[in-house]
């Protein structure tokens, strides 16, 4: 009998300690309601598309049980495919027929493929009736992106898969703590990339090897981060936005803030941000703005003024990934 899932991925922002959490050091991450969805059927053979355009309009297609790609398929769809299909080994499903539909552009710096990942593993899994725990759903998903990633945390994966805000480091292993956050006024604007994430995190390693100075920045990140739990934990957003500051003036001595996200944030603190910074692996990508309700449209603006293709706000964090009912 053909089955059907339906499953429901978070996204994700990274409030504090992006890039240094490569290296171990702690970052703060937040799922947010901004979700990807994944249709599953089983299938004899494999299919994929992502809505609202079809896979031949982006280039791929499959002829009986083969996969062909055209000269449209853009590296994006090409990256999203692989993180499908690594999902689908992972768990030993041969063939499914996979419909995504994402409100974001692939590598728009959200997670998105943390979240296609974790919601094609809970989709799959659900068809081939396995339960998993969010934390082994959590380390399944983080497998597959380091296979089709090269280097990653496990920091996006853990945010879509267990949701709400996280704190993440490593110590001997990988630990992740919850931060109980209730309410966290974000304008988010999304930016075009100029490289992607495993580029991006390529690059900084190589500028430390250089400029070995840069270890000490990333420690410094990590003690922001710390300082930065507690200000959440006590709702201090004044401070929380200082860190915000401080936090990308850091990020830019790693070489991720480009002249868009500079502009971004500077527009986002005069129409009266709390704190703004870059949001993940940076070079355009994601910038989050701490603000006051009564700021957010301001702040929106400014974000679109600076050329953001996407803005949104955002007031409180996401459950993580989920089955919808069929
Ligand atoms: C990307 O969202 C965040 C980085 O820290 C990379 C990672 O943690 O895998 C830049």
């Amino acid at each position: 009998m053909d089955m059907r899932v339906r499953s429901r991925a978070p996204t994700k922002i990274t409030l504090f300690g992006e890039h240094a959490v490569v290296y171990g050091f702690p970052a703060i991450v937040m799922a947010v309601p901004i979700y990807i969805d994944v249709e599953m059927e089983t299938h004899d053979s494999f299919a994929l598309s992502s809505g609202p355009l079809t896979m031949e309009e982006f280039g791929i297609r499959v002829k009986g049980g083969k996969v062909e790609l055209d000269e449209r398929s853009s590296e994006q769809i090409l990256r999203v495919f692989s993180y499908v299909m690594e999902a689908l080994k992972e768990i030993g499903l041969e063939g499914a027929q996979v419909r995504i539909s994402s409100p974001l552009p692939m590598g728009a710096g959200m997670g998105t493929s943390a979240a296609v990942t974790v919601a094609t593993l809970l989709g799959g899994l659900a068809l081939i009736g396995r339960n998993v725990s969010e934390e082994e759903l959590a380390n399944m998903a983080w497998e597959v992106e380091k296979k089709v990633q090269g280097v990653a945390s496990p920091m996006d994966t853990s945010a879509s898969a267990i949701g709400g805000v996280l704190k993440i480091y490593k110590r001997g292993e990988w630990i992740r703590e919850r931060i109980n956050v209730k309410r966290l006024p974000l304008v988010v604007g999304i930016f075009e990339k100029a490289k992607n994430t495993g580029e991006i995190v390529r690059d900084v390693r190589k500028r430390m090897e250089r400029v070995t100075e840069l270890r000490e920045v990333m420690e410094l990140i990590g003690k922001i981060t710390l300082r930065a739990q507690k200000a959440l934990e006590d709702e201090d957003l004044a401070l929380l936005g200082e860190l915000m500051n401080v936090n990308n003036a850091l990020l830019e001595a790693l070489g991720v803030v480009d002249k868009r996200v500079a502009n971004a944030v500077h527009s986002a603190l005069e129409a009266g941000a709390l704190g703004a910074k870059v949001s993940g692996a940076g070079l355009g990508g994601a910038v989050i703005a701490l603000v006051e309700r009564d700021k957010a449209e301001e702040v929106m603006t400014a974000f679109k003024l600076s050329g953001a293709r996407k803005y949104f706000f955002i007031e409180s964090p996401s459950r993580g990934a989920f089955l919808l009912n069929t």
